[in-house]
Order: C-alpha cells, then sequence, then structure tokens
C-alpha cells in the first residue's frame, strides 16, 4: 500500500430526513453503526491515519467510537464537503493521497478502495457509478471526447445535464500535497450557498492532474438519508451475509429469514432454520442445526447441538451434543457440558451444567453448578435471591431431582441424592439417599364435602 495514505470520513451532516436524536452515522446497520463499517473498509487499506470529521449531533460520534488510530475533527457550521475537508487538512500527512469517504455509505467494498489508490500518485480518482435514477446525486459532465470536465450537482444541473446518468458517488482519492491549494480556491458561488469538494475537478485539470474514475457496483455507493434508506440497506448487507455462509458451506432455509448483527463463524454442515437472528459474536460448531426463530447471542455451540425453535441464548457456551429447546432462555455465563438436555420453558443463568444432565420441563436454574446426569425435575427452581443477594445452589454428580422442588439457595445436594417430589430443600441433602421435605399426606376418614345449597330449600 502507498506510504502516507490519509483516510478522512465525513460524517458531519445533520441526516434530518432520519427524524432521529442519534447522529445519522451512528445509527446500526447489521448490529453496528454506519461509520464503523466504513472505518472497517478504511482499515483494510492500513492507511496511516484515519481522520473522522463530525460536527451535528455533538460529541456523541467521537465519544461512540472506539478512538484508537482515529482522530476526530469538528465542523462547526457546516459548509459543504469541500469545508468539510478543509477541517482535516492540519491532521493529514502531507505525501501520498488522501482518499475521502463518507460516513454513510457503509457498504463500500474494499476491493473498489484498493482499485481507488491502486494508481497512486499526483491524480484525482473519483469513484463513480451508472445509475438508471440518477436523482439526487451529481452528475459526472464528460466532454465529446469522454473526458472529465466537472461534476454538477443536481440543483446547479441544466436539463441536458441531469440526463447524465453517471454520478459522482462523493468518495474521491486526491493528492495531498494539492489539497491546501485546491480548498482555498473553492467558493459557494452555487445553488447550494456550500463549499463543494467536488469542484476540485477543474482544478485538478487547470493544474495538468489527471482526473481518473473507478467504477463502483450500484449497491456500494447507496447513502443513508432516511429510515426507509436504512432498512433497504440492512436487506442488502443481509443478503450479503447469507451469501457469505452459504458460500462456507452453512445450509439456511431462507437466505431472506436471517439476521446477522455482528459475526457468525459456522463450521461444517451447519443449518439454520428461518427467522434466527445472531447478535454479537457467535460460533456454531460442525454439524449445529438451529430451529426456526431463535435468538442467539454472543453464545459458542459445540458440535452436533440442536438448538430447538424459539430458543433465545446470550452469553453462553454450550457444549457438544446438546439438545436445547424448544423455548429454552439460556441467559449469561451459563456454560453446558457435552449431552445436556434443557427442554421447553428453562430458564439457566449462570450456571455450570455437567455432561448428560437434563432439565427437560419448566424449571428455572439459576447461580448453580449442576455435576453430570443429574436429573432436574419440571417445575424444579433454585431460590436464588433472597431480596438482598444471590446464593449458590450446588447439584453434585448422579443427583435426581424430583419435580416441582424448591432449592433454597446457598444448599448443596450431594453425589447420587434423590429429592421427593414437591420437596423444599433448604439443609444439605446428604449423599446417595432420598430427602423428602414436604408436609405428609393425610386422608381424613369419613370427611363429607359440603352440599351446596339448593334454591327453595331453606
Ligand atoms: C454529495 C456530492 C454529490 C454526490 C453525493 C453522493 C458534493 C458537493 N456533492 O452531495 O456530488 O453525488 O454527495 O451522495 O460533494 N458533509 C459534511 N459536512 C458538510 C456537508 C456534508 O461532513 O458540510 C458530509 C455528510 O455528512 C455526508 C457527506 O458529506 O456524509 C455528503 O453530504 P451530503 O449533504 O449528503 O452531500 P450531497 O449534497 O448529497
Ligand atoms: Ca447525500
Amino acid at each position: 500500500m502507498p506510504s502516507g495514505l490519509n483516510v478522512v470520513i465525513l460524517a458531519a451532516g445533520q441526516g434530518k430526513r432520519m427524524r432521529s436524536r442519534v447522529p445519522k452515522v451512528l445509527q446500526p446497520l447489521g448490529g453496528k453503526a454506519l461509520i464503523e463499517h466504513v472505518i472497517a473498509a478504511a482499515r483494510t487499506l492500513k492507511p496511516a491515519s484515519i481522520c473522522v470529521v463530525y460536527g451535528h449531533g455533538g460529541e456523541q460520534v467521537p465519544q461512540s467510537l472506539r478512538t484508537d488510530g482515529l482522530t476526530f475533527v469538528k465542523q462547526q457550521p457546516q459548509l459543504g464537503t469541500g469545508h468539510a475537508l478543509a477541517q482535516a487538512l492540519p491532521r493529514l500527512e502531507a505525501a501520498g493521497l488522501t482518499l475521502v469517504l463518507y460516513g454513510d455509505v457503509p457498504l463500500i467494498g474494499e476491493e473498489t478502495l484498493a482499485a481507488m489508490i491502486a494508481g497512486g500518485g499526483d491524480r484525482l480518482t473519483l469513484l463513480t457509478a451508472e445509475l438508471d435514477e440518477p436523482a439526487g446525486y451529481g452528475r459526472i459532465v464528460r466532454n465529446r471526447r469522454g473526458s472529465i470536465t466537472s461534476i454538477v450537482e443536481e440543483k446547479d444541473a441544466s436539463a441536458t445535464e441531469r440526463g447524465i446518468r453517471e454520478i459522482n458517488s462523493g468518495i474521491m482519492a486526491l493528492p495531498t500535497a494539492r489539497l491546501e491549494g485546491w480548498l482555498a480556491k473553492l467558493t459557494n458561488r452555487n445553488a447550494q450557498r456550500e463549499y463543494y469538494l467536488t469542484d476540485v475537478v477543474p482544478l485538478a485539470l487547470a493544474d495538468k492532474v489527471a482526473v481518473a474514475t473507478v467504477k463502483a457496483a450500484q449497491w456500494e455507493i447507496l447513502g443513508v438519508n432516511s429510515k426507509q434508506q436504512l432498512a433497504q440497506l440492512e436487506r442488502i448487507y443481509q443478503g450479503q451475509q447469507a451469501v457469505r455462509l452459504m458460500e462456507a458451506g452453512v445450509t439456511l432455509a431462507d437466505p431472506a429469514r436471517i439476521d446477522v448483527r455482528g459475526s457468525l463463524v459456522c463450521g461444517a454442515d451447519v443449518r439454520i432454520d428461518v427467522n434466527c437472528v445472531f447478535e454479537g459474536e457467535v460460533r456454531l460448531a460442525d454439524r449445529v442445526e438451529i430451529g426456526a426463530n431463535c435468538v442467539l447471542k454472543d453464545a459458542a455451540v459445540g458440535p452436533g447441538t440442536r438448538i430447538e425453535p424459539f430458543t433465545s441464548v446470550d452469553g453462553a457456551k454450550i457444549g457438544a451434543n446438546c439438545r436445547i429447546g424448544p423455548y429454552a432462555r439460556i441467559r449469561p455465563e451459563t456454560r453446558l457440558a457435552e449431552e445436556v438436555h434443557i427442554g421447553n420453558f428453562v430458564e439457566v443463568k449462570a450456571s455450570e451444567i455437567g455432561a448428560g444432565s437434563k432439565a427437560n420441563h419448566l424449571a428455572y436454574i439459576g447461580d448453580a453448578a449442576v455435576g453430570r446426569d443429574v436429573n432436574v425435575g419440571a417445575g424444579t427452581i433454585t431460590c436464588n435471591y433472597d431480596g438482598g443477594a444471590k446464593h449458590r445452589t450446588v447439584i453434585e454428580d448422579d443427583v435426581f431431582i424430583g419435580s416441582d422442588t424448591m432449592l433454597v439457595a446457598p444448599v448443596i445436594v450431594r453425589r447420587g441424592a434423590t429429592i421427593g417430589a414437591g420437596s423444599t430443600i433448604t439443609k444439605e441433602a446428604p449423599a446417595g439417599e432420598l430427602t423428602v421435605a414436604r408436609a405428609k399426606q393425610v386422608t381424613v376418614p369419613g370427611w363429607k364435602r359440603p352440599k351446596k345449597a339448593v334454591k327453595g330449600d331453606e
């Protein structure tokens, strides 16, 4: 890569049409801010510096971005794209190229950016695209020989110029040494009274600097100005994630019904049914199957495990060959060993569960250490909270917990113990024994149920 590459990301605009207090470039796409996609693409070029020009929304932009390797300059007021780039001038390394990106154009591809700077040297490179509906964009004006003469903004364009289908994406690479001179010459004598960066084209030509173009795919240069456009870009982005997964061998029941808001890494022969959402960092090992309507966040799932429909997993590590759900809720700091079964309406929080253990129906396991081959009956609850603090429940290997058991923590159930159904366990249950803690069943001989009064009997 050329030395001394500067990247400047323009992000000072208001984005009025978003109707949001959150600055436009911080709106999420695929679970991360629009501008973070741009920064990630820029980083692939290994630039000497990345400078973000912000303005609208105050300090929210610099505050919410990880600042390592980024510099920020405030543009106040916002007097146009040329004025925006001028604010960044003092932060730029003098040699090489300056690549201008837009914080609200998030799908820009790495290869396209690499092509923009590949020419290097003393030239102006514009990223353009051919659009069937060019309305709203600046148009690329060429002479009869096909050379670029200027960029004309829609609001300044003649009827003929508006007919031009080649548009300016706004992304361009400029020779840094020329910038100061060119930007000083920009004026705001135009329909919008703005300092247009696009006016550097005639200045470059006057300086005998070559003006080149790189053609982008239509989707790459799409910007976000409204919630509708944000939703359109989200679908394009999710479509790309689906393609990437299928290319890696993942079977998707429907590529149009999966959302990846973060990173999803899959092993071989993973199958994902419809309407699943993956957030944060999710890893699915070989042969994992995810049923319909599951949400997995920051989770690792071991090989051969099946997550049945309508299951929520958040912040958990699940071992090999487990069966989870349907309708299970696995919460943060949960560790499941291999061959664990967690069934319907079972909630597990901050607990380790050993190999081969089962909680198949209607249970709450929180702040617990559960051993191997334990059977937790339906309706079992670890009463971990006393209103002030959380306490731990320990259930050792080979324990059988009868249905509807309350385990009042802190409490220990020793190895091989059996707890009778309906027990409320408040003290240690000894190893290998049956412990029952419930009122004894009594039968009252001769008891008669009171009779209903019959009308007119009184
Ligand atoms: C600009 C281009 C136009 C191009 C279009 C592509 C100019 C004069 N026009 O027009 O040729 O087709 O983008 O979308 O460059 N920004 C600032 N400070 C400002 C003004 C803008 O940081 O003072 C930022 C915005 O946040 C945005 C980008 O620059 O990220 C483009 O601004 P926008 O107002 O959308 O430019 P357009 O008028 O659409
Ligand atoms: Ca725009």
